[in-house]
This record gives structure tokens, C-alpha cells and sequence, in this order.
């Protein structure tokens, strides 16, 4: 059932264009000018009267809604608050008949995020589920959902799941956009005619495949990494981070690339590699003077950039070119390197790539 992968993983990271794909099928409509959200069941009037949205989550799902604050508040201009699950039951969250919480699991029973949903519902915010798997209790128990389309994701480590939320985070906020007035059809035809070219640059990203394998065999016996990235490219980072940690068990971290100076620059030495992320957008610039603060202390550089960039970069180590895409989809497209890095380095050091130890697919305990 692997397909001819050696792992899960691996034939999930290959899936993505696949489950993209079926995540936007029957979503675009209208020309292109607005989207479609099936089980959404909130109207245009009431996507109208939200005042606040809370985005709640853990681990990997977590990441896509730091993510997707950045797509709802730039298409839709309401503000956004992410929170992790554990932590927002516990606060007495400020939820309001205005509030709309959009709660993200893969499994759709993560005990924590299930809880939260249940404390936002009982003080009358709505609930809006992006969940993977059909009829899952967060999806049943939300007042609607929308469904990434990924398929059974059987590896431990999210792959597909989290790309296919960003997705869904991607289709809601045009859908808000619209809805709300604050997207207007031409742009949203252009957003949607980008959002479709996505699976195809996936496809060109996994053709890298080999060389990033042989940057992981490089860099795998260090015992940390950084991962530094700007704006909505620090929660890839600290995805990226995460995919390490979890199915490598090197100690990693991640960033926002400008907070280095403020403490994580003590840690740079020439042992230690630092993955930035540098797609081709308006802080560019400023990812690169924090990349050259790495380089004059020695660090290793692994960069991933957008082709045609590469020489504004000057020396790395390593160096990964990824097409050129809209900045709105640009985290999906840079995720794809952080899958693929982690894993190689993983299977490198011989780890349970799809059963790391001690983690557990679903954490259906609080
Ligand atoms: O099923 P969920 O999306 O609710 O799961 C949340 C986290 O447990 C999950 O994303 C975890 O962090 C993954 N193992 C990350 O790869």
C-alpha cells in the first residue's frame, strides 16, 4: 500500500499535487470570480458580520492557521488570532456571537482542539472546521466545515494534510474576501487562476528530490538546526523545524528571521546549519542581511529561493530554487523542501520515519 515508497511519508509528500488538486476541484466557480465552500453554511450576511476570527489548532495544524492569518487578514481585513488548542480553553477566551472560530485537525479528534471548540460554541462564537477526516467529532460537532481532500495520511509526520490547509485556509479567505467586499472579482480571478498553477509547481519542486537528499546526507550529523523565515513564511519555518525534530530527533528550531539578533545569534557557529527561507517577496532584503549576519559568523547557510533570485543571495552552502509563485501561496510551495529535507536526514540516521517514538498519529489524550 506504499505505492513502491520506502515509507508513508514519502509516497504522502509525493501525493500533494494529487491532493491539491482535489481540494480545489468544484471549489472555483463563477469564472474564477468567487469560490465555493459546500459545507461552509454560513452566509454572505453572516461572513459579513464577524467582528473577530480565532484560529485554533496544535502541532502541524497550528502551523497552517499562522499561516492563514496572514490570508484572511490581507484578502478579508478581519482581524485574526491564532492560538494553540491548550492554551485557548484554559484563558477564558473573548468569544462573542461575532466571533467565528475556525478550529484545523487532520484527524478531526485531537482532544485539546475538541475541547476548545466545545468552549467557543458554549459562550455562542460559530465553529468552522477544516478537518481531513470525514465526519471526525470536530467536524460533527462544528456548526460547518470544509474538508481538505488528502486522503488517509498514515505518516506520523503531516505532510499532505498541512499543505491541503493551507489550501483550505487560502479558498475561505477569498471566500471572506469576497463576501466581505474587501476582494474584488478581477483580483480574485487572478488569486484563483494562481491557486490552480499550484499542483503543477509542486511537481517541480518534488523533481529536487535527489539534490535535496544530497544536502541532507551534508548536514545530517549536526545535533541543531535554525529555521529562519519572514512574515508568512516564520510559520514554515517553524514547520520546517518541526518535521526535524519529530521524525530526525535533531534538536531544531525556528524563527522569524528578524528576531535572530535578539537572542538566537549566540548559537551560531560553523557547526551549525540555518535553513532560510528567502521566496522572492517585499522583505527579501531584509531575509538577506539576516542571512549574511549567519555567514560572517560562520554558520552554515541552506538557502531556498525563488529561481532568479539566486544571485542576490551571494555564497551558501546549500542552495534550493524553487518557481516562481504569488506570495499568498508561496508558504506551500516552500514546504515542500522542508518535507523532503527532514525526511532524507531521517532516514539517513535510520529513525521509524512514519512511528516516531513516542508520538502518536492522533493525541486524542488532553
Ligand atoms: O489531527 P490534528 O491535525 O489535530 O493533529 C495535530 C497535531 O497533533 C499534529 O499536527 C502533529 O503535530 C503532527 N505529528 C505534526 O507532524
Amino acid at each position: 500500500e506504499k505505492g513502491g515508497y520506502r515509507h508513508f511519508m514519502l509516497k504522502e509528500i509525493y501525493e500533494q499535487p494529487r491532493a491539491i488538486a482535489d481540494t480545489v476541484a468544484s471549489r472555483v466557480k463563477d469564472g474564477h470570480s468567487d469560490v465555493y465552500l459546500e459545507g461552509l453554511q454560513l452566509d454572505d450576511e453572516q461572513l459579513r458580520q464577524f467582528d473577530r476570527l480565532y484560529v485554533v489548532a496544535c502541532g502541524t495544524s497550528w502551523h497552517a492557521g499562522l499561516t492563514g492569518k496572514f490570508l484572511i487578514e490581507k484578502l478579508a481585513r478581519v482581524p485574526v488570532e491564532v492560538d494553540i488548542a491548550s492554551e485557548f480553553r484554559y484563558r477564558d477566551p473573548l468569544v462573542t456571537d461575532r466571533t467565528l472560530i475556525i478550529l484545523i485537525s487532520q484527524s478531526g479528534e485531537t482532544a485539546d482542539t475538541l475541547a476548545a471548540l466545545r468552549e467557543a460554541r458554549g459562550k455562542g462564537g460559530k465553529a468552522l472546521a477544516i478537518c481531513n477526516v470525514v465526519e471526525s467529532s470536530i467536524a460533527r460537532e462544528s456548526d460547518g466545515v470544509i474538508y481538505t481532500h488528502a486522503g488517509p495520511e498514515i505518516g506520523v509526520a503531516s505532510t499532505k494534510a498541512f499543505t491541503t490547509q493551507l489550501v483550505a485556509l487560502y479558498l475561505l479567505a477569498l471566500r471572506l474576501g469576497r463576501a466581505r467586499g474587501t476582494l474584488d472579482a478581477q483580483r480574485c480571478i487572478e488569486l484563483t487562476e494562481a491557486l490552480l498553477t499550484l499542483p503543477r509547481k509542486i511537481e517541480e519542486v518534488l523533481e529536487l528530490d535527489e539534490q535535496i537528499e544530497a544536502i541532507a546526507k551534508t548536514f545530517m550529523s549536526a545535533s541543531d538546526f535554525l529555521y529562519l523565515g519572514r512574515g508568512n513564511q516564520y510559520p514554515i519555518a517553524l514547520e520546517g523545524a518541526l518535521k526535524l525534530k519529530e521524525i530526525s530527533y535533531i534538536h531544531a528550531e525556528g524563527y522569524p528571521a528578524g528576531e535572530m539578533k535578539h537572542g538566537p545569534i549566540a548559537l551560531i557557529d560553523e557547526q551549525l546549519p540555518v535553513v532560510f527561507l528567502c521566496p522572492r517577496n517585499e522583505t527579501l532584503e531584509k531575509v538577506v542581511s539576516n542571512l549574511e549576519e549567519v555567514r560572517a559568523r560562520d554558520g552554515r547557510v541552506i538557502a531556498v529561493v525563488t529561481e532568479g533570485q539566486e544571485n542576490l543571495l551571494g555564497e551558501v552552502d546549500a542552495l534550493i530554487t524553487v518557481p516562481d509563485i504569488i506570495d499568498e501561496l508561496a508558504p506551500v510551495l516552500m514546504s515542500i523542501p522542508m518535507q523532503l529535507l527532514a525526511y532524507h536526514v531521517a532516514v539517513f540516521k535510520g529513525t521509524d520515519v512514519d512511528q516516531p517514538r513516542n508520538l502518536a498519529k492522533s493525541v486524542t489524550v488532553e
